[in-house]
């Protein structure tokens, strides 16, 4: 009886049951193959191989050697905050006044943000499967319940306003989450896609979150935003991947004017504020342009390596290559077990790719995430060391 109350006094709440990543198995034995001496490819961690544009990096150094880098606003620096909304101007061609741009600790923060701001305890999300798997896990920490509704490849893996609708029929939804270029897909919605999307679901009286982190790299066609259709959607947005700052935890939303307060108290006692250093360097960021080009170009040219020599190699079923940095190989022909699978392919092949379990607990079994963020070298090498290890059986 005393065990039972002292167990109580350090046991873990339930809503911090989430599930952890089963990428870092992955990332945990390529590790050791690495302090054994032996070279891993890595194609499992989603992000930018490259540093932050030399622009973001120069106003960091010169931030840090002469302000006291003190808190900011909590909504974020006015000028950075004018940047972004600039950015839609000139990406979309769409007027997003300044006042409804929130500067956020990466677009991880946004979401906390945006499920406190717009949803109570109990609220449904419908989300799409394959997804990012933290949607799931941040939505049922805060206590709403995520609702998974499959995709396929009719759809291009996105949800369409007849799921919505069919899924909204069966329980009520409070919100849909959309993402295009998505993880781990890599696929894209059109413009009349995600135009559609978002009539039904308003119409619908349903939410929509829209998350463009990987706007940016789009290669198969210019994304849209959602800004484009509606000024209730909230957006989420991040430095992370287009500007390569992934470690600078710096990122951005653009919410309907009702809830920009709402977020500001919120973030002023979660967080006072972003940190300014990154901030600063975001700001900055946008002035690298040419170089960012530059490294998009590389990914287009890691995306054909792939798409060509992959099915050589044996892989030869995978979703459109779209956008983001991601190829999502069907593997089914080899396996059940994605899981395994990757570990044998790291093990044996030295390349490191991320089961689809971790996006999709149904077909993911039969999936794997490759990220093409790294050098062209190590694309052609990833092609043959699998290509072999294929072969081999
Ligand atoms: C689809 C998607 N959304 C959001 C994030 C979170 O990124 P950050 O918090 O660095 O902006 C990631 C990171 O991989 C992602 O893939």
């Amino acid at each position: 009886m005393m065990l039972d109350a002292a167990r109580r006094l350090i046991a873990p709440s339930r809503r911090s049951d989430v599930p952890p990543f089963m990428v870092m198995d992955v990332m945990a034995a390529a590790a050791k193959i690495e302090a054994a001496g032996g070279r891993v490819i890595h194609m499992e961690v989603g992000q930018p191989a490259a540093a932050a544009p030399r622009a973001a990096r120069e106003a960091a150094r010169k931030a840090l050697d002469s302000g006291p880098l003190g808190y900011t606003e909590t909504l974020g620096i006015a000028s950075l905050r004018a940047r972004i909304a600039r950015h839609y101007q000139e990406t979309h061609g769409v007027a997003v006044p300044v006042e409804r741009v929130i500067v956020t600790t990466g677009s991880s923060a946004g979401f906390i943000l945006a499920f406190l701001s717009m949803f109570e305890t109990g609220d449904r999300v419908a989300v799409a499967t394959p997804g990012y798997p933290p949607y799931r896990h941040i939505l049922r920490a805060l206590g709403c319940e995520p609702v998974p509704v499959e995709t396929t490849s009719a759809t291009r893996f996105a949800l369409t306003g007849a799921m919505l609708k069919a899924a909204h029929a069966k329980t009520p939804l409070a919100g849909v989450l959309v993402a295009s270029p998505a993880n781990p897909t890599g696929t894209m919605m059109t413009g009349e896609a995600l135009a559609e999307l978002i009539g039904v679901a308003e119409g619908l009286g349903i939410r929509v979150i829209s998350d463009e982190i990987y706007h940016g790299l789009d290669y198969a066609f210019p994304a849209v935003s959602a800004a484009q259709f509606s000024d209730r959607a909230v957006i989420i947005n991040s430095f992370s991947k287009y500007f390569c700052m992934t470690g600078w935890r710096i990122g951005w939303m653009i919410a309907p004017e009702p809830l920009v307060r709402p977020i500001e108290r919120l973030q002023g006692n979660l967080a006072i504020s972003v940190p300014t250093l990154s901030q600063i360097a975001a700001q900055a960021a946008f002035d690298g342009r040419a170089e960012l080009e530059a490294i998009k170009h590389g990914y287009e040219e890691n995306r054909r390596i792939l798409v060509e020599g992959l099915p050589r190699a044996g892989l030869d079923k995978f979703l459109p290559v779209d956008g983001a940095f991601y190829l999502y190989a069907d593997v089914s022909r080899f396996t059940n077990d994605s899981l395994d699978f990757a570990k044998r392919m790291l093990q044996e092949a030295g390349v490191a790719a991320t089961p689809g379990v971790d996006f999709d607990p149904t077909d993911g079994a039969h999936h794997l995430r490759f990220c093409y963020a790294g050098s062209a070298a190590d694309m052609h090498e990833a092609v043959e060391r699998i290509g072999g290890w294929l072969k081999r059986g």
